[in-house]
């Protein structure tokens, strides 16, 4: 059995474009229907309108934390033009959280720009930590009084390698060149964040991957030394060497398996292979699922010397006791690494309710809450309630949540 400290932060996350529907200002939006998704976000989960109902349920499954994002094509529709209604709207949702006593994590960028920045060049336009913090500024006046802590961007290096080197989401470039620059002005952009938050607790939220060499060859485990380099460290490192961090946020899901085909910076950094070992269990995605993975990573994180704040660990599947027995299992060695003395402060599930999840649409089922995509009705799973134990008790392993 594992007990949690008794302020610890246990909840769940959602992001503005999975969940409210009609940003019809995003360049996500305008981009699904230019490349004809076949599911394209639409009215979403209605969150918008219903978030108070999402959050009641919330509530009762005994959740103090939620994390979920601001739509900056919300606030600022047109350059420079700023949205006072939805400022207000997004008020009301932190206020409608405290007054369930859940503590807003709030993050101000996750994937998705304004249509009207994406026009100018997006993140590759040298003056986007400009435009960035003009946002940030706004938000902040407006509601930095009641949110301690902040999100400025959702996995920089996911949003690289999908947008710039993959070239799977918008802006669809395949440019190591490009990946580059964005990744600087990215990193820009959390550093001015920063100055402006001064009084608050401020991090991203990185996307970490357990890194393995699928064989013992000389070159796979370059590959994977560059990886872990590349993708989880970089950006941190730099954030942290700006002390431009004050604790550090992580979203964790799976383990990439290298299998380098040559020497070249593409092969070294892009390569993916199966093990030789028998095959993990899978989410519904095909993501193997490795909780070990966590507590390797969250030992590498204590170099940091910053407590951790978990912002995303989740798995889509059709097969809810699947579902529990993964968050059983990365909780249990959340609780392993803790016990090495990891400071953690939370652990946040993606997701409080089922959403479109991007190119993939509405498939993927990661929610703790079914949503019925016909009637928008929501419907507590049994996973939510295993876990509802855990943010109640604080133990893990104790009589039914086993
Ligand atoms: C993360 C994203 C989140 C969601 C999950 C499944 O990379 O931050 O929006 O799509 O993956």
């Amino acid at each position: 059995m594992i007990k949690f400290p008794h302020d610890f932060f246990w909840g769940a996350a959602t992001a503005a474009h999975q969940v409210e529907g009609n940003n019809v200002n995003s360049d996500w939006w305008e981009w699904e229907k230019w490349v004809g998704l076949k599911e394209t976000s639409g009215l979403a989960c209605r969150h918008y309108e219903l978030y108070k109902q999402d959050f009641d349920l919330a509530q009762a499954l005994g959740h103090n934390a939620h994390r979920f994002s601001i739509e900056w094509s919300r606030i600022e529709p047109e350059e420079g033009k700023f949205s006072k209604k939805e400022l207000e709207h997004y008020r009301e949702v932190i206020l409608s959280l405290k007054e369930r006593n859940i503590e807003p994590v709030v993050t101000l960028h996750h994937f998705t720009n304004p249509l009207w920045f994406a026009n100018l060049g997006g993140w590759q336009n040298n003056l986007a930590h400009k435009y960035f913090l003009r946002y940030v500024e706004r938000v902040v006046d407006a509601l930095a009084d009641q949110v301690r802590f902040w999100v400025t961007i959702n996995e920089p290096m996911v949003y690289v390698y999908h947008s710039y080197i993959l070239g799977a989401w918008p802006p669809q470039e395949k440019s190591f060149l490009k990946a580059k620059s964005v990744t600087d002005n990215l990193v820009r952009s959390h550093i001015y964040k920063k100055k402006n938050l001064a009084t608050v607790s401020v991090s991203i939220a990185k996307n970490l991957q357990a890194f393995e060499p699928c064989d013992t060859t000389l070159r796979n485990k370059f590959a994977t030394y560059l990886r872990e380099r590349s993708f989880n460290f970089a950006f941190l490192n730099k954030l942290a060497r700006h002390k431009a961090l004050d604790f550090i946020g992580i979203n964790y899901y799976t383990r990439s398996l290298v299998a380098a085909q040559g020497w070249h910076l593409k092969n070294l950094l892009l390569d993916t292979g199966e093990s030789k070992q028998p095959p993990l269990k899978k989410n519904s995605l095909g993501w193997d699922i490795y909780p070990q993975g966590l507590y390797n990573l969250l030992l590498k994180l204590k170099r940091y010397n910053l407590p951790v704040f978990i912002l995303e660990n989740g798995i889509c599947t059709g097969d809810d006791n699947l579902r529990w027995d993964f968050m059983y299992e990365h909780l249990r060695n959340l609780g392993l690494a803790m016990a090495e003395g990891v400071r953690v402060l939370g652990y946040i599930y993606w997701s409080l309710i089922d959403n479109f999840e991007w190119d993939k649409g509405f498939g993927p089922r990661f929610g703790l809450i079914e949503v019925d995509y016909n009637t928008y009705k929501r419907t507590v799973r049994e996973s939510a309630r295993k876990f509802s134990e855990v943010c109640k008790t604080g133990y893990l392993g104790n009589g039914t949540n086993k």
